[in-house]
């Protein structure tokens, strides 16, 4: 495809997807990154330039002559590393988000509700992860009083309706076309000014504080969060700049996150087959050591092992994520013989890899009731492997038992290479928590769904249509669910 003077490159197959992960050196991840600031972020034009200077990329040895104080990519991402990848940084998010998650449940003033489960999630779910990464301030602001329902008056509201216009803001639609999302954009940018000048100024007034390095504080929230600042500061970022990128961050935490948890437990409440069994895995596992009553304390390595739950994520995960896995080539790149020109674009959807039905449902695959998929039903009792485009809740579990590898360029849904997402362990992590911690909590009746707009019925569930390649794909439906408290197991 050539676009004036520019190329793009559309990248297809698990080998050649493979290639642009091992080709981190000839393959700049921060270009694309710059843009989508820019666009979508109001990221302002002096930052990105000061931004685009240092082309060294995120990896240890840098590809030109750059110093390390120049390389802002290779400092950020190495931030990124410490705080999220590391397992007791891991842990600490988890259990943060977790007792988070649990105030906010035991905060509702009902036992029982008729609510969108996505709405549900949108709310209870942001706000616990926003506090766990930025502290509690920021859900103070962004409010827009106007017209507004009460659930719309929280940052929640003002953050999901800026999060529907992304792409519409990425492709640059002007202002004139778009004012509620631009509307909802500048109120969620000008909503983490608010928090981070607050924040940077009760910072400054407990510089005396004994611990001045600890994982989480009021107004920082978490380390990840000030260390970051702190680098963007030295680089001369300003502070409209470093606002921009934190709200980057927020974005990244809960737009994928969020909506993935709703897919889940979309899965778990139209199946009350599966509900239960996933339900009785968490008790038997011991996920909640100290029962019903105390949902934060939630332990980890116990739910990380509970497989019919790892393997209902998988799924989902699979299904519903179509990540748009873009660079900019920095020298010429041959991939499957073909010649790619530098300053070019590659764009490689990771939808096609994952409803790849030779991969997903081949033909010579084990069926459910032979031996090697031993224990594996398909849900329907007629040893019919399902296709890549129906969900089966067992198929991670038939792979593993089948011991069927899946390659990296198969199955991508946190991307790969070197800037391969750095948030994948927490984001599991909190997904598999916050569903853990709302089946446990609920007992949830499937009513029915409807729009988005929680008014209008709909014959069925969200589906792929608007599979826009940008992360978890935005759901365009809720699931009405009549959600009443459990106590005790
Ligand atoms: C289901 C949830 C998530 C999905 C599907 C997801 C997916 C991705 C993808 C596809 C990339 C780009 C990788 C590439 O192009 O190869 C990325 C980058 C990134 N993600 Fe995530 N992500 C998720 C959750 C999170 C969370 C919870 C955090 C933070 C706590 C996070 C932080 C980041 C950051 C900072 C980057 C940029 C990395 C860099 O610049 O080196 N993500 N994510």
């Amino acid at each position: 495809m050539r676009l004036g003077p520019i190329s793009m490159y559309l990248i297809f197959g698990a080998e050649n997807v493979q290639a642009i992960f091992r080709n981190s050196r000839s393959l700049s991840f921060e270009f694309m990154q710059l843009r989508i600031a820019e666009k979508v972020k109001g990221l302002p034009q002096s930052d990105k330039l000061k931004l685009g200077l240092d082309d060294s990329g995120s990896g240890s040895v840098p590809l030109n002559g750059q110093r390390g104080d120049e390389r802002i990519w290779h400092n950020l991402h190495s931030i990124y590393l410490k705080n999220l990848t590391e397992r007791s940084a891991v842990d600490f998010l988890t259990h943060k988000f977790a007792a988070e998650f649990a105030k906010q449940l035991d905060s509702l003033p009902w036992t029982q509700s008729t609510t969108g489960l996505y709405a549900f999630l949108q709310r209870y779910q942001f706000n616990a992860s926003t506090i766990t990464l930025v502290g509690p301030r920021i859900l103070n602001y962004g409010k827009d009083a106007e017209n507004k329902a009460e659930t719309q008056l929280q940052f929640s509201g003002t953050f999901w309706e800026y999060d529907a216009a992304f792409m519409t803001l990425m492709q640059g639609m002007p202002r004139f076309m778009c004012r509620k999302g631009w509307a909802a954009r500048d109120r969620t940018l000008e909503a983490t000014k608010m928090w981070l000048r607050e924040a940077t100024e009760a910072a400054e007034a407990t510089t005396a504080s004994p611990n001045k390095d600890p994982e989480w504080d009021e107004n920082f929230g978490h380390r990840l969060v000030r260390e970051r600042n702190a680098e963007l500061v030295r680089y001369g970022i300003s502070f409209d700049g470093r606002a921009a990128m934190h709200m980057g961050l927020i974005w990244a935490i809960n737009a994928n996150a969020v909506p993935m948890t709703a897919y889940i437990l979309f899965e778990l409440a139209r199946d009350p087959a599966l509900l239960q069994r996933v339900r009785s895995e968490i008790r038997v596992g011991g996920v909640f050591p100290r029962g019903v009553g105390a949902l934060g304390e939630v332990d980890i390595a116990a739910l990380v092992k509970l497989p019919l739950l790892n393997s209902v994520y998988s799924e989902c995960l699979r299904m519903r994520s179509s990540i748009p896995i873009s660079r900019r080539l920095r020298e010429d790149v041959v991939i499957d013989g073909y010649t790619l020109k530098k300053d070019s674009f590659l764009l490689a959807p990771s939808w096609l890899s994952h409803m790849n039905e030779e991969v997903w449902a081949p033909r010579s695959s084990v069926s459910p009731g032979s031996s090697a998929g031993k224990g594996v039903s398909n849900g329907k009792g007629n040893g019919h492997i399902p296709g890549a485009h129906e969900f089966w809740a067992e198929r991670f579990l038939q792979l593993e038992a089948s011991k069927t590898k899946i390659k990296l360029g198969d199955y991508c849904p946190y991307g790969g290479g070197t800037v391969i997402c750095p948030g994948r362990f927490f984001a599991k992590h909190e997904i598999l928590a916050a569903v853990a911690m709302v089946v446990t909590r609920f007992d949830l009746g499937f009513e029915g769904y409807t729009m988005l707009d929680g008014a209008t019925p709909s014959e069925r569930g969200p589906g792929m249509e608007k599979a826009e390649c940008r992360g978890i794909v935005s759901l365009d439906r809720d699931m009405v669910v009549n959600m009443r408290r459990r106590d005790g197991f």
